[in-house]
């Protein structure tokens, strides 16, 4: 049971090495990340299953291992859980165990209580409340009827409804890990002798780089010498093998506070690393990597994105570019809301799911729902191997690098670049836009890593002045046009890192109604178009700001550089480099993420890990 736990399952050197059990807790360090509140680990020793399980943060589990060490072996697996229902505590965490069986699981059994009921009915004692453990009873079971814990796992998973990724171990075959997916991670690593799975690359890129790509329905046996994967029926399936391009020190914090710190620091990389091999030698876009018929985008005529928190605001920006590039409709869906209003889509509609870890579970539901509605899906998504890209019809990878921090921030930009590479690439199809004017904007977006630089360079007042307001109760953000999904981005990274209310407003709502929430020093961020623009939008927002100054508000104006007329209104001035309207969303939420950053460490918070979240959702 749990949403979006961290797995790391083990097999391989000699029984009388302690490696298994050193690999997994590695391993389990290395998905913290992935937001848990228990963890447990097993052990296959010549005696038999050795386990431990400590609610709390992993130090508790290896406080327990410590006082009581486990037995030597040759395969172990290991489990961070995430409560989704049923308590935290040292009985719910996995591994849940039944006779010589041992499970340990990420998702939800939706059938849980008929299949418990069918046990108890038996009369099979539970230990927990939690769905995992009718798996390890099922599990056992179906082991002493067949002797093979792969047809077990095959003849067990095929009674589960929900979504799984489960690993399980047992006493007679020390040498055995059995996986199985479906609907959740699980990523298989090959070594020298010994071989891994984890629910991400994470789980043991520090021992190795080469893995294997797990498909939907899937179940994988290792030992330390084979991998064999078959589907639930038993028919062998050829899994695709990938080279981790992440480095083990990528995912480390390189010398800075925090992971977020080190990813904001990492965004020109990201938007860059984004760009790359992406355009031909005279600047024009190469996207064959979009695997959909040319004829299908040409026929496309509404865009719907889905997707969910940062990364659709980060589709939210993207409309309007495309929409002005293409001449399409562009709708942003909240993924979760996407699915239960019976959406107009159809085959001609291309369905753009954004994701940061490809497993946000509204998300996938989202994809699914679109297909079966005939539209063609695209992905663009930063994890490799990960599940929304598996069942897109397309994917274009952001290469923002392992995001750890569970707040997004180099994510966020990386989505917007290549949403921005989407759109070039359709208005190049569909003939919207002249090459010359494709290419120009190609340009534009090359020179933002270095503009993206200096916003980080002149980031220090930021810092100061989220020091100054780290007891602020309550922050307001307002945008206009592409700086609106700013504004309401800004809010979200202070709510979701220093617990703060806040909210992003569209400036031009202000007189509708929230400027009544404006009373003396209320600190409010504006985020000001370029005054450059063919539009009026920038005299607009100054005049926003002048109301709200003249109610006492604490105006913090993002500003291009050489815009004076924001001085006048302006309790502070955060400036960005000049650029294009479309791609100011790149520089101008810079300051909001470090903003929020430095408050979320002035309050002593928990950067990486902010309370009730997980890096991935992987639950509905
Ligand atoms: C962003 O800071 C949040 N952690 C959250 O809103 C996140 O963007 C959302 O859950 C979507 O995650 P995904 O990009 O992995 O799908």
């Amino acid at each position: 049971m749990g949403g979006m736990c961290g797995i790391v399952g083990y097999v391989g050197s000699p029984p009388a090495s302690g490696r298994p059990l050193e690999v997994v807790i590695e391993g389990l360090r290395r998905l913290e990340y992935r937001g848990y509140d228990s963890a447990g680990v097993v052990v296959v020793t010549p005696e038999g299953l050795e386990s431990t399980k400590k609610a709390g943060k992993l130090a508790n589990l290896v406080e327990a291992l410590e006082a009581a060490p486990l037995g030597l072996g040759t395969a172990a697996i290991g489990h961070t859980r995430w409560a989704t229902h049923g308590a935290p505590n040292d009985t719910n965490a996995h591994p849940h165990r039944s006779g010589r069986t041992a499970v340990i699981h990420n998702g939800i059994v939706e059938n849980f209580a008929t299949l418990k009921a069918e046990l108890l009915a038996e009369g099979v004692e539970f230990a927990s409340e939690t769905d995992t453990e009718v798996v390890a009873h099922l599990l056992d079971r179906a082991y002493d009827a067949t002797g093979d814990l792969t047809s077990a796992m095959r003849q067990v998973v095929r009674r589960l409804d929900g979504t799984f990724t489960l690993l399980a171990v047992h006493a007679h075959h020390p040498d055995t890990v059995v996986g199985a997916r479906h609907d959740s991670p699980l990523v298989v690593g090959l070594g020298e002798g010994e071989n891994f799975l984890g629910s991400d690359v994470a789980a043991f890129i520090a021992r190795t780089r080469q893995a294997l790509e797990l498909g939907q329905d899937e179940v994988v046996t290792i030992t330390p010498t084979s991998v064999r994967v078959t589907d639930f029926d038993g028919k062998p399936v050829q899994a695709r093998p990938f080279t981790v391009d992440w480095d083990a020190s990528a995912a480390e914090k390189g010398g800075f506070r925090s992971f977020m710190d080190k990813e904001i620091a990492d965004e020109p990389k990201a938007v860059a690393d984004t760009l790359l091999g992406r355009t031909d030698a005279d600047g024009q876009l190469v996207l064959d990597e979009i695997r959909i018929e040319e004829s299908v985008l040409r026929a496309v005529n509404k865009i719907v994105v889905v997707a969910c928190g940062t990364a659709a605001y980060a589709g939210h920006v993207a409309k309007y570019a495309i929409e002005h590039w293409c001449r399409i409709p562009v709708e942003v869906e909240l993924a979760h809301e996407f699915r239960y209003r019976d959406p107009v889509v159809d085959e001609r509609t291309l369905v753009v799911a954004v994701s940061q870890s490809g497993e946000t579970m509204d998300t996938l539901m989202a994809v699914r729902h679109a297909r079966e509605q005939g539209s063609t899906t695209l992905a663009i998504v930063n994890t490799h191997g990960s599940t929304i890209p598996r069942e897109s019809d397309a994917v274009l990878y952001t290469h923002a690098g392992p995001e750890v921090a569970v707040a997004s921030t180099k994510a966020f930009l990386a989505q917007i670049t290549a949403a921005y590479l989407v759109g070039l690439y359709l208005a190049q199809l569909r003939g919207t836009l002249f090459s010359d004017e494709i290419a120009s904007k190609l340009d534009e977006l090359r020179v933002m890593p270095d503009k993206l630089q200096t916003v980080l360079d002149r980031s220090e007042r930021v810092r100061e002045i989220a020091r100054w307001m780290a007891d602020t109760p309550t922050v307001l953000f307002l945008g206009r046009h592409v700086g609106y999904p700013v504004a309401m981005e800004g809010a979200l990274k202070l709510k979701e890192l220093a617990y703060i209310h806040a909210e992003g407003f569209a400036a031009g709502e202000l007189k509708h109604g929230p400027i009544a929430l404006i009373e003396p020093g209320q600190p409010v961020f504006v985020v000001v178009p370029s005054p450059r623009g063919r539009h009026s939008l920038h005299s607009k927002v100054v005049s926003n700001i002048q109301e709200i100054r003249a109610r006492g508000a604490r105006t913090l104006v993002i500003a291009e550089d050489g815009d004076e007329a924001v001085v006048p209104f302006a309790d502070e001035v955060f400036r960005v480099p000049r650029c294009p309207t479309l791609l100011a969303p790149l520089l101008t939420v810079v300051p909001l993420q470090v903003f929020a950053c430095e408050l979320a460490h002035a309050k002593g918070l928990d950067v990486d890990q902010p309370r009730n979240l997980a890096k991935s959702v992987t639950v509905e």
